[in-house]
Parts: structure tokens; sequence; C-alpha cells
């Protein structure tokens, strides 16, 4: 099956690049990060957190652990939850005035998102903030190709950031994220201490595992990178280059896990197996589609938190309108893969078996709604809102929703199926409550 799904094409890419950073996983290893940071040669560093974390027990962990390594330590607790322009401007200034050698994160994907750009735009200016993104929304300029070296220590188990060359910004000015994709923001090391995850709030280990799994899932069922063009630069070969075999390898397993502990990790704080697997998933996950690209999910998740008003989320210290990003990229998710099966139906009927989905009497004509129903399985199990209506949104939003969404372009050009603004349309309108 595998060797179907990437049989070359005319014109397609023969290649794919895979990049991820230098890996430790274990509980208690945030004592390890003064080492870390020594070993890459760090002697002052500027740690990124967010103000919920500062008064950690993770946080002074890594504070005592970098001073034990004699590396000296200036911190900024800034970030917002989710990663913005303004706070990026802080932590650039911060970058530009603090004569670092090297930065460490410690947080969720907002803070190490947060770190990236504020290394990028604190060493290498830009006139304007969106100057290094993708056209039509930024000017498109190259990002220079050095940055200082970065330790990443996740505390949540959900967006991969610290195995993903990328973060995802909110454009305050335009309500809307978008996505800094490029290899130089990869993080060197990246250190996930699965004890970080036994005091998250359940909704936010439902938010980070639907995130997990949507990574999994859309790049499991991403176009295969042979049916994206050809890239004659290597230089220039995008992150988002379709399903290949690597990116099949973590997103299978972390499906399995998704499967097997999402629901467990929830709903109980005290289970550190399904906790620890899951902080693995998200790391195995983040190393896919870090390496391929999600699709529809993702890219249909930008309308939600564009548009989004009056609505708050338990266990999240935000003031309204917030839907926290794994929320908002699970609500359109079973209407997405009904949608996108008829593409690629095998791939989909794996996935419903390895997130644990009942099979039986199912043929392959059955995996969309196979797995459409395993997911609001899931997501009822959890207590996930049913759909856009759990959020707030109604019918008469769809076409708005589609219209924002419709921008993300690369994304939606990775999905199996091709997906036009009336498809799109009709994947929302199927989505308002299950
Ligand atoms: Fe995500």
């Amino acid at each position: 099956m595998g060797c179907q799904y990437f049989d070359p094409c005319d014109n397609g890419a023969d290649t794919y690049t895979i990049a991820i950073p230098k890996y430790t996983f274990g509980r208690g290893c945030l004592r390890e990060a003064g080492a870390r940071a020594a070993g890459l040669g760090m002697t002052r560093v500027g740690l990124f957190t967010d103000p919920f974390l500062r008064d950690s027990v993770y946080v002074a962990t890594v504070l005592e652990s970098l001073k034990q390594a004699a590396v000296d330590v200036a911190v900024f607790d800034e970030t917002t939850i989710e990663a913005d322009d303004a706070s990026v401007e802080r932590g650039a200034a911060f970058v530009a005035e603090g004569n670092f050698d090297g930065v460490v994160s410690v947080g969720g994907g907002s803070v190490m998102d947060t770190a990236k750009a504020s290394m990028l735009y604190g060493l290498h200016p830009a006139e304007e903030f969106l100057d290094y993104f993708a056209p039509p929304l930024g000017a498109g300029r190259a990002i220079p190709r050095k940055l200082l070296p970065h330790l990443a220590c996740a505390t949540t188990s959900g967006t991969g950031s610290e195995c993903t060359s990328i973060s995802v910004l909110r454009i305050n000015d335009l309500a809307t994220k978008f996505v800094l994709a490029n290899p130089v923001l990869l993080p060197q090391e990246a250190l996930v201490d699965p004890a970080c995850s036994d005091t998250l709030p359940a909704m936010v280990v439902a938010s980070t595992g639907f995130d997990l799994l949507c990574h999994a899932l859309e790049c499991y069922t991403a176009k295969a990178y042979t049916r994206w063009d050809k890239q004659e630069d290597p230089l220039k070969r995008p992150l988002i280059q379709g399903a290949n075999p690597w990116s099949d390898l973590g997103a299978r397993k972390a499906l399995e896990i998704a499967g097997e502990y999402l629901e467990r990790g929830v709903n109980s704080a005290d289970d550190h197996e399904a906790r620890d697997q899951l902080m693995w998933g998200a790391s195995l996950a983040g190393m896919a589609f870090g390496n391929s690209g999600t699709h529809l999910g993702h890219a249909l998740s930008y309308g939600v938190t564009h548009l989004m008003r009056d609505v708050t989320t338990e266990g999240y210290p935000v003031k309204a309108p917030f839907v926290p990003h794994g929320i908002s990229v699970i609500l359109a998710a079973p209407s997405i893969f009904r949608y996108t099966a008829e593409a690629a139906p095998e791939r989909h009927f794996e996935a419903a078996g390895l997130l644990q989905c009942d099979l039986t009497g199912a043929g392959i004509d059955d995996s969309g709604e196979a797995l459409a129903r395993r997911l609001i399985e899931l997501m009822q199990k959890t207590g996930a809102p049913n759909g856009l209506g759990g959020v707030g949104f109604g019918p008469d939003d769809v076409p708005a929703l589609a219209a924002s969404s419709a921008r993300q372009v690369r994304a939606i050009a990775n999905s199996p199926r091709a997906t036009n603004l009336v498809d799109i349309e009709n994947i929302y309108a199927a989505a308002i409550s299950y």
C-alpha cells in the first residue's frame, strides 16, 4: 500500500528532506537543561516562558540547572497564550538587547513559537512585521540562515513545536493566525519531560491531544510528496512537501497513542502512563508533520480562530473570545475526513484502525464514515464542543469561515483531494453539529 501511495508521478518530486533536532525524553530530564545548553556552547541565554509558568517548578528546575552549569540567564515571560506579533516584538527587543549566545524555551507551543520568531526579528529586524511571511499576506522576504542555538523544553503534549521548523503567530491587526516556516527555525535540541503534563487541566490535555491527533492524521492522509512538483533548488524544498515514508512512521505511532491514551490522559491526571505517552506522541507527530505539512484540519481551524466571538474555554485563563488551537482543529475534522476519504481510502481506513475504531463489518468504502465516527466518539468522551455550533458558529457563518480559511493556500493544496471554496463551505456546513 505504502509503495503505491508514493508511486512516481509525471514531473512529481522524487526526493524529500527530513529535519529533526537532537531529542531527549524522560521524567526528570529538565534537570539536563544546563548541561545541554552548555554542550551547545551557550554561556548566556535568553529564557522564554509565559507568566503562568514563570513561578512553576519547571522553570525553577531549568534555571537551577543552568546555574549549576554556569550558564548566565535572563528571563522573558511576556509570551501570550496565543503567540502574537505584539509579544514577538517584545521578545525581539529582549533578544536584540540581551547579548545572548543561545535561547532556551520552557512552555507550550506559544512559548516555543515566540522564542523562534523573536530570534528571527531580534537578530534580523524587518521593516514591516509581515515581510518574512509568504505572499499574498507578506512580502516573502528571504529568512536569513543563521539564528542562535535553541534548546526547546516542551511542557504540553500537543504542538510538537520543539521538533518543528514552524512558528504560528497571530497577527493582531488582521485578527488571524499565519505560519512562518523555515528550516532555520528548527531548535537544535528538544527536551521533553512528561512530568510537566501532570498538572495540566483536563481541557488543556484534550485540546493539545486533539492537536497531536490531527497533526498525525493530516500528515498520514496528506497528498503524497510525489504528487507535488519536483523542486529544482534543493534549499527551496518546502516543509509542506506532502506525506512521505518518514512522516508515515511518526504519524502511525502517534495515531496509535492518541487512540489508546487520549481519553485516559484527559480524564485522569494521575494516569502517568497515558500522559507520558501523549507527550511522546506529540513529539512524534511534530517530527512527522514538521516534515510533511498538515492539510484541511489545520487550514480550516484558522477561520475559527479568526472569527470566534464571545467564547471561552474551561482550563484556560484567557478572556473571550478564545478557542484553544487543538479544539479549533478538531471541530471540523469529522466532516473533513468524510470529504477526503475518497481520495485516499486505504489510509483513512488504516488511520481509523490505529485510532482503535471498531471496524467490524466495515469495508474500505466506509473509511471516511468510520474515521469520522471515531473522532466524534473521542470528542464526546473528552468533553470537546460538539462541532462549530459548540463554540458559537451557525450556518450563517459558513461563507465567512470559508473565505478566511481559503487563504491557507499551501496547506489546502496538501489535501489528498482537490478542494475549492465551495468544498470548504460544504465541509463547514456539515460540521455545525454531529
Ligand atoms: Fe497544530
